[in-house]
C-alpha cells in the first residue's frame, strides 16, 4: 500500500461495499445510456443533411429536432438538476427543444419545427456529443446517494429516447414518401414469405376478474399503474394479426364507400380525407402499391395491414363481424405470451407476415404492428399524474385518444411490456399501426 492511500480516511467496509455497489450500478446504466443513444445515431446513418430537417405535416418531426429534444430531456432534467453549476452552452436551445412541458418553460411551436434551418443537423450531433460527456462525468463521479436519485430519471430518458427513436422511425417514412424519387431508408432484408397466410383461430377466454396495469418491478411509465383488478367478461381473440390480402377484401367489398360500417367521425374523416386504403397505398392498373422503408413495392398480401386508422380498425371489425378488443382482454391474453417478434433491433422497419401461432394462446401478440383496441386512452382507478414537468409525460393526454398495445416493427423490444400503453387520436394513420379481431361469446 503506498503513502496516500495509507492517510486516507477508509470508509467503514459497510459503506465501502455500498460504494462499490452504487459504482457498478452506474457504470451498468451509463453503458445501457450510451447503447441507446448510439442506436438513434445508428438510425440516421444513411440520412443526408437534407432529410433530417424536413417537417411534411405538424405530427412529423425533423430528425435534427428528434436528435436534439432527446438531448434536451437529459440536459434539462439531469444536468441543471443534479450538475453543480452546470450552464447551457446554448440557452436558447431551451425554447426549441422543449416540447410539452409547460413546467419546463416555453416552446417553439410544434407544426414550425421544419422552418429551423438553424442550429444545423452537424450543431445538433455536436449537441448531443456535449451533453452526452457531461452525463459521463456527472454519473461517474456520483456517490450512491446522488446515484439513488438520479437514476430514476435516467432511466426515464433512455426510454424517452427510444419512443423518439420510434417517431424518428415513422417520421422518416412519413417524409420519403412525399418524395416521388421514393428514397430508401434500409435496403430491404429478404425472408421467406409463406406461400399462404395460416386461417385465422378465435382463442376463448373465459369471464375471470384479473390483476391489470403494471406490478412494480422494473421499468413502467406511470399511465401502467396502479395495478387494480378488473373484470373481464367472456371473449375470443384472433390467433393474428388481420393481414393485406384480407383488408383487400374489405376494400374491394366497397367498404370505403358504406358508411354502415363506420363511426359517424370516421365516415366524416373517410369523405373530408378521401380514403380509399391504408396510409401509403396507391392502386396501379389494378394492382395495390406501397410505399415502404425499402421502397415502393407491390402489396405483399401476407404482411399484417398497417398505417390505419381507429376508424379504419374499427370499420373492418364491423364488415367482418367482428369486434377490436379492450386493453384488458388484450392485456389478459398477452399473460403467457413471450416478447417475441419482428422490433426495431430487427432492422426491417416493415411488419413481417406472422407465424404460425401455437395452439394454447393467441399466438405473437409483440411487434410487427401496434393493435389498436377500443378502449379510450384514460386514466386507472386511483391515478394521479406526479406535479411538476415529468407529471406532464402522460397524465395530460387523457382525453380523446384510444390505447394501443403491444409495439411495431419501429419500437424496440426492450422497450414494450405486456402493460405498455400506447396512445393516439383515432384518425392518425402514420405509425405502424393495425388490426387483431375480438368476439363476445356467440
Ligand atoms: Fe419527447
Amino acid at each position: 500500500m503506498n503513502q496516500g492511500a495509507a492517510a486516507t480516511i477508509n470508509p467503514p467496509p459497510a459503506a465501502h461495499s455500498r460504494e462499490r455497489a452504487a459504482s457498478e450500478r452506474a457504470q451498468t446504466l451509463l453503458a445501457r445510456f450510451h447503447e441507446v443513444r448510439n442506436f438513434t445515431v445508428e438510425l440516421c446513418r444513411d440520412l443526408e443533411p437534407e432529410d433530417c430537417v424536413v417537417q411534411s405535416i405538424p405530427d412529423v418531426s425533423p430528425t435534427k429536432w428528434h436528435l436534439a429534444h432527446t438531448t434536451w430531456f437529459f440536459e434539462t432534467f439531469v444536468l441543471k438538476k443534479w450538475l453543480p453549476g452546470y450552464q447551457s452552452e446554448i440557452p436558447e436551445y431551451a425554447y426549441l427543444f422543449n416540447s410539452y412541458y409547460n413546467a419546463a418553460g416555453d416552446m417553439h411551436r410544434r407544426d414550425l419545427r421544419g422552418l429551423i434551418s438553424r442550429p444545423t443537423v452537424k450543431e445538433a450531433r455536436r449537441y448531443r456529443s456535449s451533453i452526452d460527456s457531461s452525463i459521463d462525468n456527472l454519473l461517474s463521479g456520483a456517490d450512491e446517494k446522488l446515484f439513488s436519485e438520479m437514476e430514476p430519471i435516467m432511466t426515464l430518458g433512455i426510454n424517452h429516447e427510444q419512443q423518439h427513436q420510434e417517431l424518428l422511425v415513422t417520421d422518416i417514412k412519413h417524409v420519403f414518401a412525399q418524395n416521388p424519387l421514393h428514397p430508401i431508408f434500409r435496403e430491404r432484408k429478404i425472408d421467406l414469405v409463406p406461400d399462404k397466410t395460416s386461417p385465422v383461430k378465435f382463442v376463448e377466454f373465459d369471464e375471470a376478474t384479473v390483476e391489470i396495469g403494471h406490478d412494480g418491478s422494473g421499468f413502467s411509465y406511470d399511465n401502467e399503474g396502479p395495478r387494480h383488478r378488473a373484470l373481464v367478461p367472456a371473449f375470443s381473440l384472433a390467433s393474428r394479426l388481420v393481414t393485406n390480402g384480407e383488408f383487400i377484401e374489405f376494400i374491394e367489398a366497397g367498404s370505403y364507400t358504406r358508411p354502415e360500417f363506420w363511426l359517424s367521425l370516421g365516415w366524416m374523416t373517410v369523405n373530408e380525407q378521401r380514403w380509399q386504403a391504408p396510409l401509403y397505398w396507391i392502386n396501379r392498373e389494378g394492382t395495390w402499391w406501397n410505399f415502404t422503408l425499402s421502397g415502393f413495392r407491390p402489396v405483399e398480401e401476407s404482411e399484417p395491414v398497417t398505417h390505419l386508422s381507429y376508424f379504419e380498425a374499427d370499420a373492418y371489425a364491423n364488415w367482418a363481424g367482428a369486434r377490436l378488443p379492450t386493453e384488458f382482454e388484450w392485456e389478459r391474453a398477452a399473460d403467457d405470451c413471450p416478447i417475441e417478434g419482428n422490433f426495431v433491433e430487427n432492422e426491417r422497419f416493415h411488419p413481417q407476415p406472422p407465424v404460425t401461432p401455437p395452439d394454447r394462446h393467441p399466438g405473437q401478440m409483440f411487434g410487427d404492428v401496434w393493435e389498436w383496441t377500443r378502449s379510450a386512452y384514460s386514466p386507472y382507478p386511483g391515478y394521479r399524474a406526479e406535479p411538476g414537468a415529468l407529471g406532464e409525460y402522460n397524465g395530460k393526454f387523457m382525453c380523446n385518444q384510444y390505447v394501443l398495445r403491444g409495439g411495431s416493427c419501429a419500437t424496440s423490444g426492450s422497450h414494450i411490456r405486456r402493460t405498455y400503453r400506447n396512445f393516439f387520436q383515432p384518425e392518425k394513420r402514420w405509425q405502424f399501426t393495425g388490426i387483431r379481431l375480438a368476439h363476445d361469446p356467440s
